[in-house]
Formats: C-alpha cells, sequence, structure tokens
C-alpha cells in the first residue's frame, strides 16, 4: 500500500507512525505530511529517514490511502480532493464525523457498516471511541436507555501546543495567551472545558459524546448527558458512565459479557484495589473497564469507569485498525 498520513509531524501523527510499525502494515512507500512550515524537515520511520512533503505533492502521488491528523481545516479542504484521485481517506478529525455519507468506525463495533464505495471513513472522538467497546455489547443485551457520562480526559488530547503549556507551567515558566491552548493553567488544574462552547453551553467534546454514540450505536433513541473535564493527566483518558438500561441485568453476566468482547481488558477487584487508571493503560491498544456496579438509585442501572490510551485506541490504533479491516475484507483499491 502506498500511504500518506497528513500531520505526520503531531501528537497524534507520532503515535500513528509507531502503530504502523508495531502492526507491520504493509507499506511499500510512505509519504509524510505536515503544513507548509515542516515541509523539508526529515523523520524517520523504521531505518529509513522520510522528507516531509507538501499536501498537494501527496495528492499528485495518489496513495492507496491517507490517514488525516492535522485538525478539522485540512480535513474538510483537503480529504475530498484525495478521494477525487481514488485515495481512501481515514480521518482522525471532527470535520466529516456527522456527515451521513460518512462512516463513523470503531471496527470491533460496527466495521461491517464500510463498503467498497466509501472512500472516505471517520475516526470517532476519542472519548466516543473507547466506551464504544463495552456500551456495544452492553447495549446488545440489555438495552441502553439513558447515559451520564464524565470524562478525565489527558491534555495529550490537545495536541502538541497542549504539551507544551503543561511542561512550561510544570517548570514554573509563563507563556503568552497566544502560545497557550487552554485559557487557565492545565498544571495542577483541571477544566470542565473540552473543545470550545456552544449557544447551547455545553462543549463540543460534549455534543461530540451525544452525536457520535447515537450515530455508532445506530440509535437515535439513546438520551446521552456529558460533563467533559480537560486533567493534567498523561497516558489516557477515564470515563465514569452512568448507564440506565430498559431491561433488568445481572452484574455477573455484564462482567462475563466485558470479559468475553475483543479489545477490552476487565480490571475490577475493589478488594485488591484493582481498577483502571491512565499511568497502566498508556501504550496499551485495549480499553480498560473497572468499578463495575449497580445504581441502586435507579431501576436498571450500572456505574462503570472506562479508561484507555488517548493517543492509541482514542486515535492512532482505531486509524490503523480501520485500514486493516479494509484490507482484510478487500475493500480498498491496490
Ligand atoms: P506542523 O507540525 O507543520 O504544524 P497536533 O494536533 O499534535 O498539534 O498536530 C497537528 C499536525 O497537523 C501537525 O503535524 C501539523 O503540522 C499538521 N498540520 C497543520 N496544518 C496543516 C496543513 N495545512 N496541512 C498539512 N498538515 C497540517
Amino acid at each position: 500500500m502506498k500511504v500518506a498520513i497528513v500531520g505526520a509531524t503531531g501528537l497524534v501523527g507520532g503515535v500513528l507512525l509507531k502503530v504502523l510499525s508495531e502492526r507491520d502494515f504493509p507499506i511499500s512507500e510512505l509519504i509524510l505530511v505536515a503544513s507548509p512550515r515542516s515541509v523539508g524537515k526529515k523523520i524517520r520511520y523504521q531505518s529509513k529517514e522520510y522528507t516531509i512533503q507538501s499536501i498537494e505533492a501527496a495528492i499528485e502521488a495518489k496513495p492507496n490511502i491517507a490517514i488525516f491528523s492535522a485538525g478539522g481545516g485540512t480535513s474538510g479542504k483537503y480529504a475530498r480532493q484525495f478521494t477525487e484521485v481514488g485515495t481512501t481517506v481515514i480521518d482522525n478529525s471532527s470535520f466529516w464525523r456527522m456527515d451521513k455519507q460518512v462512516p463513523l468506525v470503531v471496527p470491533e463495533v460496527n466495521g461491517s457498516v464500510l463498503t467498497k464505495d466509501d472512500l472516505l471513513i471517520a475516526n470517532p472522538n476519542c472519548s466516543t471511541m473507547q466506551m464504544m467497546l463495552p456500551l456495544k455489547v452492553l447495549h446488545d443485551a440489555f438495552g441502553i436507555k439513558r447515559l451520564v457520562i464524565s470524562t478525565y480526559q489527558s491534555f495529550t488530547g490537545t495536541g502538541v501546543k497542549a504539551v507544551q503549556q503543561y511542561e512550561a507551567e510544570k517548570t514554573g515558566n509563563t507563556l503568552s495567551v497566544e502560545e497557550c491552548a487552554y485559557p487557565h493553567p492545565i498544571f495542577a488544574n483541571c477544566l470542565p472545558h473540552c473543545g470550545d462552547f456552544d449557544d447551547s453551553a455545553y462543549t463540543t467534546e460534549e455534543i461530540k459524546l451525544v452525536n457520535e454514540t447515537r450515530k455508532i450505536l445506530a440509535d437515535d433513541s439513546i438520551a446521552v448527558t456529558a460533563t467533559c473535564v480537560r486533567v493534567p493527566v498523561f497516558g489516557g483518558h477515564s470515563e465514569s458512565i452512568n448507564i440506565e438500561f430498559r431491561n433488568e441485568f445481572d452484574i455477573k453476566k455484564v462482567i462475563q459479557l466485558l470479559e468475553g468482547s475483543s479489545g477490552i481488558v476487565v480490571q475490577d477487584d475493589w478488594k485488591k484495589n484493582a481498577y483502571p487508571t491512565p499511568l497502566q493503560a498508556y501504550d496499551k491498544d485495549e480499553v480498560f473497564v473497572g468499578r463495575i456496579r449497580r445504581d441502586k438509585s435507579i431501576k436498571n442501572g450500572l456505574n462503570i469507569w472506562v479508561v484507555s490510551d488517548n493517543l492509541r485506541k482514542g486515535a492512532a490504533t482505531n486509524t490503523v485498525q480501520i485500514a486493516e479491516y479494509l484490507l482484510e475484507h478487500q475493500l480498498i483499491n491496490g
């Protein structure tokens, strides 16, 4: 496969290269793309050095696959230019996710929606992504009526600028307002503010959780409400999820279903202080689930705690898994 990575110098771009190499993705030619200011810079992949190219040069090269992780503006402007030359685009930004023509895919959950005609495929938001694995299996078994989600999202999810702000604050340096990713300090703080506020007083990240959950689970009747919080944590996003089911359930059955699902690791032994944490989830591809317990305040209520590495399963790994799925099912021009 001739593969282009758009946003190769970014945080997710770096993890993407690592994941492609680890999984030995079949690459015959690799085209690394970043913004015009990075064109000409060098990046290593496996034992070879690659020169960053312009996005125009990458379109001209007509790759089989282009993986985008360069922000919504870049995806909005260029993704279709790639599909017009026959390239399959897997986009990590939010730009195309809610487009009715564009599938939004977590391979273990809804990979079967993909067809050969899908040249543009969206990768879900990191917070939505990780909870889809446990929620899909529980929805199929007991029917989800309502979700109340609180997230504890790593600053790494905001990209390089946020990491620079965190590092500067940690070492006591002050950055200008323009140099900061957030309107408040992120070091030793937490901000109930992920993405931008809209007119409804919710943030874009909270709205993504609502809309993307319904699209991936293909069920608009699920009620979802969320509060997303940015935390000075490295390694992964954590989520406290309160689930109200339509039907009665059994805790033992819940654990059995989660333990039997691909991509999920149950860590739930409170007597031994065993539960998932972002530090332990770092650099792993699985979604970790713990603190599984009945919510006694409502009928058919369940609480779970879900943690995953936001740069891997939440971003890079899932895009590579989509590419692998396309190859395996011969849904890609090659
Ligand atoms: P650059 O390093 O040249 O700015 P992050 O989300 O971690 O900040 O990374 C964003 C990625 O998207 C970077 O690789 C960045 O390149 C890339 N990028 C930003 N704007 C464009 C653009 N117009 N065309 C291609 N890549 C872009």
